[in-house]
């Protein structure tokens, strides 16, 4: 179970990653108001969400089972700790906030808003990844 959901939610980051950056993309040039956000645009924008709703789910079960989540007096001082059980975490559910409200613009037709959020979220992921040359135990897959 435990390796089974590691290699998911693995996984998984590069469907979010090409998802969140086709709809930035596909948003970009909308953005003045004067090409108009389409239904596509909206689908588009809600399988982000999904993609990164799942993450979330996959991740907070992870938490819960995870070597690499710890509550002791070490956590603080210990880099992979510290990462998966405060950083990462915390930075990737501010990530699906965003994108979820996101999505709330996204429904309204407001490709700026769409952009600006979906932008943002993409760069706190990029950062909150754990990139196997972070050395904090984690692959590509
Ligand atoms: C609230 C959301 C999230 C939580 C609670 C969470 C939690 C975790 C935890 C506990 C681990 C450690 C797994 C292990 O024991 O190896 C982990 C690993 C990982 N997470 Fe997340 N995560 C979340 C969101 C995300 C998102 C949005 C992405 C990427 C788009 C992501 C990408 C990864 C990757 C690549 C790993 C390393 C897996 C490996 O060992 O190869 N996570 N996450």
């Amino acid at each position: 179970m435990y390796p089974a959901l590691t290699h998911s939610h693995s996984g998984l980051r590069w469907i979010l990653l090409i998802l969140l950056i086709l709809t930035i993309v596909s948003v970009f040039g909308k953005r003045n108001g004067q090409t108009p956000f389409t239904e596509g645009d909206r689908k588009l924008s809600l399988f982000t969400l999904i993609a990164a709703h799942l993450q979330a789910v996959l991740g907070l079960g992870l938490y819960f089972m995870s070597v690499k989540v710890e509550f002791s007096s070490n956590t603080m001082s210990n880099s992979v700790f510290r990462f998966f059980t405060v950083e990462h975490t915390v930075m990737m559910l501010i990530a699906i906030i965003l994108i979820t409200l996101g999505y709330g613009h996204a429904k309204k037709g407001n490709a700026k808003r769409v952009f600006l959020f979906y932008l943002i979220a993409l760069l706190v992921i990029l950062v909150a990844i754990p990139w196997p040359f972070r050395e904090l135990g984690a692959g590509w897959m």
